[in-house]
């Protein structure tokens, strides 16, 4: 045959593959999510989520240790308060679970880059994140006690905020306070375009925060919509977000590729607890291959557009980065 175009020719020899790849992960632009619970001596694995484990300040650092020499730079902390309350006031005590979590990191594995999520279903008694009004969630009660969370964890060392409330007006707020409190030079990650999604259950889970009534769609975003999360990460930019995000990930690359095509900022993506446990239960029924599975979904999300992943799989793809299996 003569043919002029044979896109063939490049596929031919791996190392011409590996040179023309178009997608390229880091280990740097993974964060790592931890989940740090209050008390002592706590390493417990977490059921819904196999593989990932709740630690305690104490056992906490040689968890980091370990992610730090696998190459991980980015962590981010949820907290497990032993009281939880009405107005969720373990979030934003100064020796709360995720505050001392992070003086535990900055003290003993300085070297990594602490962010802290700054919500309060983790802390209220009915599982919500905010203050209740109703059936629903009252803003703009809600609001200040976000900022108030975030510059408590800023306080403890947090490098960076990252408010996955979905409340108006919070990255005004928070960088207000912040900036009030000296903190100028904080990033905040705003997880502008969060949906309502059912791929957060096994976090719940291991949040502890699975109790709540009804669900949070009158604040997380309805996932039929597309223009929306452009109007919500156009409104975080004007309040002042340093980095969009984009929640879950798998199942709205087309949110993370508009995203990225629109704005001028950093572009993180969220593969969220039930992506991760989907994954991990059908490889452990030899349902598909687990390893190819991780590097090709994560290969997905970056190729949708996203520079940075926040992911369960963070040791793992760091493994198959050093392996060249990825990347
Ligand atoms: C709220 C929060 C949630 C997740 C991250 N931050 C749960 C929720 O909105 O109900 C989900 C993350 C995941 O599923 O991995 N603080």
């Amino acid at each position: 045959m003569e043919l002029v175009k044979r896109p063939r020719r490049l596929r031919m020899d791996g190392r011409v593959r590996d040179m023309i790849r178009e997608t390229r992960i880091t280990k740097k632009s993974l964060i790592y999510p931890i989940f740090v619970e209050e008390g002592q001596g706590i390493i417990r694995e977490i059921p819904t989520m196999p593989g990932q484990k709740r630690y305690s300040p104490d056992t906490l650092p040689k968890a980091l240790e370990e992610a730090a020499e696998k190459g991980i730079q980015n962590i981010m902390f949820f907290g497990i308060p032993k009281h939880k309350d009405e107005c969720g006031s373990q979030a934003y005590c100064d020796h709360g679970i995720i505050q001392e979590a992070m003086r535990a990191g900055k003290k003993y594995v300085p070297q990594l880059l602490y962010i802290g999520d700054v919500c309060m279903c983790e802390y209220t008694s009915h599982g919500h994140c905010g203050i209740i009004k109703g059936d629903s969630v009252d803003n703009d009660k809600t609001v200040p006690l976000l900022a108030k969370t975030a510059v408590s964890q800023v306080a403890a060392g947090a490098d960076m905020v990252a408010p996955s409330d979905m409340m108006d007006g919070r990255v005004a707020a928070i960088r207000q306070a912040l900036d009030e409190a000296g903190y100028i030079d904080t990033p905040i990650m705003s997880y502008a375009a969060k949906y309502a999604s059912a791929f957060y259950g096994p976090f719940r889970d291991a949040a502890g925060s699975d109790n709540f009534k009804g669900n949070r769609k009158t604040y997380q975003m309805d996932w039929h919509n597309r223009r929306e999360a452009l109007k919500e990460v156009d409104t975080d930019l004007e309040e002042g977000a340093d980095i969009i995000m984009v929640k879950p990930a798998l199942s709205y690359l087309d949110i993370i590729r508009e995203v990225r095509d629109r704005v001028n900022v950093p572009v993180a993506a969220y593969s969220v607890s039930g992506e991760y446990a989907m994954i991990k239960a059908a490889g452990a029924q030899g349902m598909v291959d687990e390893s190819a599975i991780i590097a090709e979904t994560t290969t997905g999300i970056y190729r949708a557009g996203a520079e940075i992943l926040i992911t369960y799989f963070a040791m793992e793809i760091a493994q198959m980065i050093d392996e060249g299996r990825i990347g």
